[in-house]
């Protein structure tokens, strides 16, 4: 049977890539192997991709640019990584995927790029396939941004192009992610991350086994 692709989203330092490990941990527990991974730099190709994206200033180049790169870099991710292992029936977990593209690109920035060029690179890179669930972790950007500068200091390369910019643009993005998930409710559970790194993976346990019955 085919695996789940699960996506986690949202703003900068809502604890993504902590809960997806201890997401990762509890499926291995219950029998299940998943893959953890992540978007910018999935496969070796997109590890170059997110050195460009993730580094330096913040106006080297435009939203329209880092649309492409994404998309680039989801294609590859997807065909390289993500569909052949669902195909091995192993469930695939990813730090962002496309809501960050419409989050940041789309709602992020005043010179925007627009939904529909966006629908179309994404139907030009990843074609009719949707994530199983999309989790977006919730939390005010001011207490994110300082998790992630924390988190920026014990690291050889800081990443942190996005996070140099305007506190309104984070929370435009907030926002955006909130409107994202009311337009696909089906797909999308919006969760406090502003909680322990417990209870916040407890509610992530909680929606996984409601939504897939184990
Ligand atoms: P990360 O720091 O969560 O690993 O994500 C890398 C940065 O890239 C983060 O600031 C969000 C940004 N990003 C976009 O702007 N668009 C996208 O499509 C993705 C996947 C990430």
């Amino acid at each position: 049977m085919r695996g789940k692709f699960i996506t986690f989203e949202g703003g900068e330092g809502t604890g993504k890539s902590t809960q997806l490990k201890l997401l990762s941990e509890y499926l291995a527990k219950k029998g299940l192997k998943s893959i953890p991974t992540k978007e910018p730099g999935g496969t070796d190709t997109g590890q170059e991709l997110r050195r460009i994206l993730v580094t330096g200033d913040k106006d080297k180049f435009d939203a329209t640019a880092e649309a492409l790169l994404y998309f680039a870099d989801r294609h590859i991710h997807m065909v390289q990584k993500v569909w052949p292992a669902l195909e091995r029936g192993e469930w695939v977990l990813s730090d962002r995927f496309a809501d960050s593209t419409v989050a940041y690109q789309y709602y992020g920035y005043d010179k925007r790029v627009s939904r529909e060029d966006l629908d179309c690179l994404y139907k030009i890179a990843v074609g009719n396939f949707k994530p199983d669930l999309t989790l977006i972790l919730d939390i005010d950007p001011q207490v994110g941004l300082a998790r992630s500068f924390k988190k920026a200091d014990t690291m050889a390369v800081k990443e942190l192009r996005f996070e140099g910019r305007e506190l309104a643009f984070h929370q435009r993005l907030r926002n955006g992610f909130l409107e994202i998930a009311a337009q696909d409710p089906q797909r999308c559970v919006v969760l406090d991350a502003d909680k322990s790194i417990e209870d916040l993976h407890k509610d992530i346990v909680d929606v996984i086994t409601e939504r897939f019955k184990f």
